[in-house]
């Protein structure tokens, strides 16, 4: 079983003891919430949620001998409130949330998140959201696709890619998708295969995962008690750059804007930023695992 991102990294981050509560709101396979788990034993509980049932049924699995002290929910982790409310645990000392796809996810060619083998363009997360790739793909009018590509891929050619779409549209699949891509982009950027701005601004909008990450943060630094610690690891600048606004907003005691002589705002930090910096993987953990290059960790602690 191969080891999360920045395994280490979270343990020590979040610093589990023996009678802390955590929650795992993005737990997929579990492999964080062994560690979790594992370094607050014997008597630490955590809350793992997901959206997936597959990943659950992995988590379950994985977590089995921890017995009573994992509780695993699968529901969004945009329902955090209400699930920490429903448990009645009071506030918790640490908060993960390890954001995008699960390496089951991934390697699991009928989901449709790869453009390397062919697959349905399906992309949700969640088995029951009503939306997949396919239906923005073949639904949506040209100049909202190149928006949707623009906005969630930050695709510089996003008209372009959408006028290729729609002239070949129906498009079933994900290398039916990748080649009309490829076709549309030809020569430019280097490295990355020139589908992988598309696939990405699909798979959020699919999921709906940038209004997600707004959603939860403030009720994540809600739920923490005070010494607890918020953990959030982004893979790209988007879902990076959200988080780093939040924890800067909230870490600061007044958000008027910098001429303003006197302060109107009354507003309070909340937390402090344990690093300034996000933290990345050390080059062995990239060459161990290639998909670990673009983690960024942030992590916060409540006052
Ligand atoms: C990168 S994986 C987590 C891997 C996990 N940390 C581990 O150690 O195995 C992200 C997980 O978040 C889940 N996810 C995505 N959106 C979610 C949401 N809104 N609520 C809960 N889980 C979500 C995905 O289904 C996926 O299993």
């Amino acid at each position: 079983m191969h080891r999360p991102v920045l395994y280490q990294e979270i343990i020590h981050a979040l610093q589990p003891r023996r009678d802390g509560f955590y929650v795992d709101a993005t737990v997929g396979a579990g492999g964080h919430a062994w560690g979790l788990l594992q370094a607050s034993d014997p008597g630490g509980q955590l809350l793992g949620l997901d959206v997936d049932p597959q990943a659950l049924e992995l988590a379950r699995a994985r977590l089995a001998e921890f017995g009573e002290r994992v509780i695993l929910v699968r529901a969004s982790y945009v329902t955090l409130g209400e699930q920490l409310s429903a448990l009645a645990w009071g506030a918790v000392d640490g908060i993960l949330l390890d954001l995008g796809m699960s390496s089951m996810q991934v390697d699991t060619p009928e989901r449709g998140f790869s453009f390397l083998v062919d697959a349905p363009l399906d992309m949700r997360f969640d088995p029951d959201n009503p939306v997949r790739a396919a239906d923005l793909v073949n639904g949506l009018p040209e100049g909202e696709l190149a928006d949707l590509l623009y906005r969630y891929g930050e695709e510089r050619r996003s008209r372009q890619v959408a006028r290729a779409i729609v002239a070949a549209r129906p498009l079933q699949t994900t290398l039916q998708l990748s080649r009309v891509v490829a076709g549309a982009v030809r020569g430019s950027g280097k490295g990355r295969h020139p589908a992988t701005r598309t696939f990405q601004a699909l798979r959020i909008a699919v999921n709906r995962e940038l209004e997600s990450i707004e959603a939860v943060l403030p009720q994540a630094v809600a739920a923490l008690a005070s010494g607890g610690r918020l953990a959030v690891i982004a893979f790209h600048s988007l879902e990076d750059r959200i988080v780093k606004g939040y924890f800067r907003l909230e870490s600061r005691d007044c958000i008027c804007p910098p001429h303003q002589p006197v302060c109107t705002c009354g507003h309070k930090a909340s937390v402090r930023e344990v690093e300034r910096h996000p933290i990345t993987p050390q080059p062995a953990e990239v060459e161990a695992n290639p998909r670990a290059r673009s983690a960024r960790l942030r992590v916060v602690e409540k006052l």
